[in-house]
């Protein structure tokens, strides 16, 4: 199935009253688990890849651009469910222009942090980056999407004055304003989400999903979807957040199944061992198979990740 824009996904989203699953990968088993779940529970499919994983052009973290699209572009080829491939957190315009060539169908400019990823900007130079990026897709000649961010992802404490409650949260008039100015298809918002997992039952600010979106009339988007319950993220989706972006629940499904499989392979080795050393014969060599241990991990996530599309209402909408 050929590949889709972010605004196209989300039109349909919004239409159908539910949120779309937008996955993180870093590997060739974490996008096979993401596909592979979006074919099982025959969903809408936002696959995104983030600047720690390929790094910012020039400086390679932990793979190459070009290696892992290699991967995601062979399985968005086979799949049978509408697709978008979605650069995460853009922190620069040399970082979005990158994703666009590379063919991705929808990049975020993240311009609510500065090229370190944590010094807030102000909502001028916000705007001004962003809107580089949107004017900069709009002369291409296929449509990308843009995601914009206004406001700072971060955990409302019930310890915060007004002041960094508001410092902190999305406030609608400058959302507004944001999406007005830069023009882009999609917004994440501020509203006491945090990246992974947090201390306790989070507090999110679920009226400023309403707020903002009486004002803005394009999607609106959640980040930090890994720890928020889910009898919360059902009242945003039904608020009227479209797209949900989980990455850390996926490594640490991933982690857990390796670290279980890994154990459980070593305890049976060592009660092999002590047993044929007590026969008085060689101790047999563990077996080393990279396949039985990656191979269930993917499933594991691949099984977390059909649960979450589940919690948003996207399965079954193919
Ligand atoms: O951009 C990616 C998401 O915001 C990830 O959030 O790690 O809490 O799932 P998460
Ligand atoms: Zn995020």
């Amino acid at each position: 199935m050929a590949l889709v824009t972010l605004k196209e996904i989300l039109e349909d989203a919004e239409k159908g009253g539910y949120a779309v699953g937008a996955f993180n990968v870093v590997n060739m088993e974490t996008a096979q688990a993401v596909f592979s779940a979006a074919e099982e529970e025959r969903a809408p499919l936002i696959v995104q890849i983030t600047e720690t994983t390929i790094g910012q052009p020039g400086k390679v973290t932990y793979t190459p651009l070009e290696d892992l699209m290699g991967i995601v572009n062979v399985l968005a080829k086979k799949a049978t469910v509408p697709v978008v491939i979605h650069e995460d957190h853009g922190r620069s315009f040399l970082s979005c222009k990158r994703c666009v060539e590379a063919g991705f169908t929808s990049v975020m400019r993240d311009g609510s942090l500065k090229g370190d990823g944590k010094t807030k900007t102000s909502i001028e130079e916000n705007i001004e980056e962003t809107k580089k990026v949107v004017e900069y897709v709009r002369k291409q000649s296929r449509y990308i999407s843009v995601e914009g961010e206004m406001g700072t992802l971060g955990e409302v404490t019930d310890t915060m004055t007004q002041e960094e409650r508001k410092s902190l949260l999305t406030q609608p008039e400058d959302a507004k304003r944001f999406v007005e100015e830069t023009g882009v298809d999609a917004l994440a918002i501020a509203f006491g989400t945090k990246h992974g997992p947090y201390r306790g039952r989070p507090i999110i600010e679920l009226d400023v999903i309403k707020e903002v979106k009486d004002v803005v009339g394009i999607p609106l988007v959640m980040h930090g979807g890994t720890g928020v319950p889910p009898d919360i993220v059902k009242q945003a989706v039904k608020l009227g957040i479209r797209k949900i972006n989980i990455d850390t629940q996926i490594r640490m499904a991933f982690e857990r199944a390796i670290r279980e499989l890994m154990s459980e392979k070593w305890n049976k080795y060592i009660a092999e061992m002590e047993e044929t050393l007590e026969l008085g014969e060689e101790a047999m060599p563990p077996k080393y198979d990279l396949r039985k241990i990656l191979g269930p991990a993917r499933d594991v996530a691949k099984e977390t990740i059909k649960a979450k599309m589940r919690l948003f209402g996207c399965s079954g909408k193919v």
